[in-house]
């Protein structure tokens, strides 16, 4: 809207004198033109009064702020008369990026996965703006919903079929308080060593060995003890009497993963209990029903056992 304005009546009075604009003041006032006259600009428009819009949000990128030509080769005595189309950059995304978030490329390089949203379409720019932008870190949507704008369907990631999780977030009763924080609790945006770009580890198998360093993610919040201790009264309330469940499954050197009980994400049940364990291409029913004191299921894995606390 600014952008037109200006243009609106900028514009058109330099093009009735015949003069070129130019970014730099100095060179303006004095440089000879065509046409022969010796111009005086009375307002040398730079590349912000007319592109006011995009520096115009609360944060605002420091090069776009500084310095426009740090990205674009737009001369401005031919613009945008006779270069009104074309971004011309200095170099493609995300090379362009990465001439000086060096580091970040570095991190990115030596990483075990990339996220796929870095190569796709707009790459760097399908999650940030180059310019400015109203969320944290130049994001283009909140945090929350940044993910959410391509994690709205059916995904195959890494030969197997995941849920929509968004549509899962949607029309589940039950939401992992973690995803208050945004994704990025969890996951790491742009690439990762660990499996799943997380930012701890966590199996990709349903059968491990029981040891807290499997599960690190986890732990970024939750005790291990519910994991560990044999026998307690306050870890965990997965127990019978003070037999730690979790424990009880969890341990030896196949234990089974948290997955084949909860949903990292939603679930309808409570404590994010899963509906059905997932078993490559078959599944079974957990048949989960909580009570005050306790609760009870009949998987495949076992006929109906009750826990009591
Ligand atoms: C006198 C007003 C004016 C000035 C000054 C100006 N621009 Fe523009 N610019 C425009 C207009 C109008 C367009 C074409 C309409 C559009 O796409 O917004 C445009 C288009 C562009 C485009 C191409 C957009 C596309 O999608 O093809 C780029 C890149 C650009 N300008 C960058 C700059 C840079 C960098 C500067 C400073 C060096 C600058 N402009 C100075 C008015 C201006
Ligand atoms: C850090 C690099 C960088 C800087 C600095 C930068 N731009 Fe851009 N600009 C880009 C990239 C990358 C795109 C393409 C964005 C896309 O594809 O969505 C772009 C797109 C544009 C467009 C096309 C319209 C749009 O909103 O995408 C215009 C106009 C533009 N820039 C003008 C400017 C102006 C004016 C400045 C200085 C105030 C500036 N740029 C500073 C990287 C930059
Ligand atoms: C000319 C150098 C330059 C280029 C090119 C550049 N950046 Fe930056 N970028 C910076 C600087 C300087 C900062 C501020 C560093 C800081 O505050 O730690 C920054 C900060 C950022 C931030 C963090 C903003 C915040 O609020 O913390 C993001 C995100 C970002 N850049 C993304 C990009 C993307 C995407 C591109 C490519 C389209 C890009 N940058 C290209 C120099 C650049
Ligand atoms: C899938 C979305 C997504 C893509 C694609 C993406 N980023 Fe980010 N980026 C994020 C998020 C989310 C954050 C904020 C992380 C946080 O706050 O925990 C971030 C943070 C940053 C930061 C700030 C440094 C930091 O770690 O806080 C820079 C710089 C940055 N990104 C640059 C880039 C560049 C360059 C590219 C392209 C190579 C890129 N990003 C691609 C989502 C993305
Ligand atoms: C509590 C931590 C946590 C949070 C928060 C979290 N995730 Fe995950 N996510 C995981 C774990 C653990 C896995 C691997 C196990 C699995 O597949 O469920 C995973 C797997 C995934 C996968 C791989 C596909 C799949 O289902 O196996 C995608 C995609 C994903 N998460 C997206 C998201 C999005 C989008 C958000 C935010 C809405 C999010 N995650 C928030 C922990 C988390
Ligand atoms: C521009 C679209 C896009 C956005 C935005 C996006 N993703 Fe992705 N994401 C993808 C694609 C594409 C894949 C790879 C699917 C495949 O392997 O076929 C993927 C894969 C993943 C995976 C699985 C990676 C693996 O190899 O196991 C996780 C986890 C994930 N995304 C989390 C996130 C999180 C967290 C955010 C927000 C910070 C986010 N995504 C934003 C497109 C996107
Ligand atoms: C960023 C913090 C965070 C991370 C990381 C995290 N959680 Fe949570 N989780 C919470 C909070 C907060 C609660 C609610 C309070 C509580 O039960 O401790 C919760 C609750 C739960 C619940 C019970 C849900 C309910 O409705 O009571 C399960 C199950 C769970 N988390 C599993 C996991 C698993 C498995 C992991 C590792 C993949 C994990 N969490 C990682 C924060 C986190
Ligand atoms: C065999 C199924 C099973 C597995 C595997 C499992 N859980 Fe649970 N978990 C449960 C049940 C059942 C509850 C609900 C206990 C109750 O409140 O009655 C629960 C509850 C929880 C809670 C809520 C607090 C508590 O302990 O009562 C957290 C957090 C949790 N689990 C995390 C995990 C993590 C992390 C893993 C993997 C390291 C895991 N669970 C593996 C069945 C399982």
């Amino acid at each position: 809207m600014v952008k037109s304005l200006v243009f609106l009546i900028v514009l058109p009075i330099l093009t009735i004198f015949g003069f070129t604009l130019q970014e730099n003041a100095e060179s303006v006032k004095s440089q000879k033109l065509g046409t022969g006259f010796e111009v005086q600009a009375s307002e040398d428009p730079t590349c912000k009064d007319c592109h006011a819009d995009l520096v115009g949000k609360k944060v605002v990128h420091s090069p776009a702020n500084d310095d426009c030509r740090s990205c674009h080769l737009v001369n401005i005595p031919e613009h945008p008369g006779k270069v009104s189309t074309g971004l011309f950059l200095k170099e493609n995304v995300p090379a362009l990026c990465y001439s000086c978030h060096a580091e970040m490329k570095m991190d990115i390089d030596t990483s075990r996965t990339i996220h796929q949203a870095l190569s796709e379409s707009k790459q760097c720019n399908n999650c940030h703006s180059p310019h400015s932008s109203d969320e944290k870190k130049l994001l283009n949507e909140n945090k929350k919903e940044l993910c959410l704008t391509c994690h709205n369907k059916e995904m195959e990631i890494n030969g197997k079929k995941t849920k929509n999780i968004s549509l899962l977030i949607k029309t589940s009763k039950v939401i992992h308080p973690a995803l208050k924080g945004g994704c990025t609790s969890c996951h790491k945006p742009h690439a990762s060593s660990e499996n799943y770009l997380l930012i701890g580890a966590f199996p990709v198998d349903l059968y491990v060995p029981g040891n807290k360093e499997n599960y690190a993610v986890c732990w970024e919040c939750h005790d291990s003890d519910l994991l560990e201790l044999s026998a307690t009264t306050t870890a965990t309330n997965f127990r019978n009497g003070d037999r730690n469940l979790h424990n009880v499954h969890l341990r030896g050197a196949r234990g089974r993963s948290c997955v084949m009980c909860h949903d990292m994400h939603a679930s309808n049940n409570n404590y994010l209990i899963l509906d059905k364990i997932p078993f490559g291409k078959w599944s079974f029913e957990l048949n989960f029903a909580p009570v005050d004191s306790g609760g009870s299921c009949s998987p495949g894995c076992h006929g109906f056992t009750e826990y009591k606390r």
